[in-house]
């Protein structure tokens, strides 16, 4: 899996272009940046430091609007779903009282322990809601047919290459704030920053295969 999202992380590299209008400020407002993002993330978010730049998300939980949005995206669905960055553990909470069987994945082992403990708490069992501290780039996703992630707009398009690769034809993805570019949706709810848009596998496959194949 790490080979695979390497490929993917290559593939989208040679399209992009470089903004070679002033190199030297470029150069040094972009270490200096680095250096300061880097000494943040140290402290902020543990285990992010195996994870390529360009695919780190900081933590950023949901509003209740937003968790709403997404469970209305989830209505009629059943079966496992896996949540891609859990965070506090709040979509996989609701999503598990709603009978879905939930894994977290969840980078922050910070987050993994409170999520963990509030399961204790609130009397949530393991067959219901896991918590699991993995990396989900890495990590092969082909047994769920429901997937959530709230996340960041610059991974948007690498993660729908991921999920295109792995899930089932049956699967539905839903994304909270940032869509994945060019997929067709099925359905969304809300609007701004609440807005979520639900992808159903097979019907993407087809019909990004239709107008690749027509190019
Ligand atoms: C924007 S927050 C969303 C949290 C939660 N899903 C919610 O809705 O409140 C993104 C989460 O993804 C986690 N994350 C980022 N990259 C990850 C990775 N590669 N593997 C697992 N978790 C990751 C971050 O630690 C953070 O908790």
């Amino acid at each position: 899996m790490e080979d695979s999202i390497e490929v993917i992380l290559q593939d989208q590299s040679r399209h992009h272009h470089h903004n070679r209008d002033h190199p030297v400020l470029t150069a040094s407002t972009g270490a200096l940046l680095t250096g300061l993002y880097g000494i943040w993330s140290l402290f902020a978010m543990p285990g992010f430091r195996k994870i390529p730049c360009s695919l780190k998300v900081p933590y950023l939980p949901s509003s209740k609007d937003q968790t709403l949005n997404i469970m209305r995206l989830l209505e009629g669905r059943t079966g496992h779903l896996a949540d891609l960055g859990s965070g506090d553990g709040r979509l996989v909470f609701a999503a598990s009282s709603a009978g879905f069987q939930c894994t977290g994945f969840e980078i922050n082992s910070l987050l993994v322990a409170y999520s963990r403990s509030k399961a204790l708490w609130i009397g949530v069992p393991p067959s219901q809601a896991t918590f699991v501290k993995k990396d989900f780039w890495k990590t092969d996703l082909s047994i769920y047919n429901n997937v959530t992630a709230f996340l960041a707009p610059g991974v948007m398009e690498v993660l729908g290459d991921k999920l295109l690769k792995e899930l089932p034809d049956d699967a539905r993805v839903i994304v909270c704030r940032f869509p994945i570019p060019h997929w067709p949706h099925h359905s969304s709810v809300g609007s701004g920053l609440d807005q979520s848009w639900a992808y159903d596998i097979g019907t993407v496959r087809s019909r990004l295969g239709t107008i690749q194949s027509r190019d």
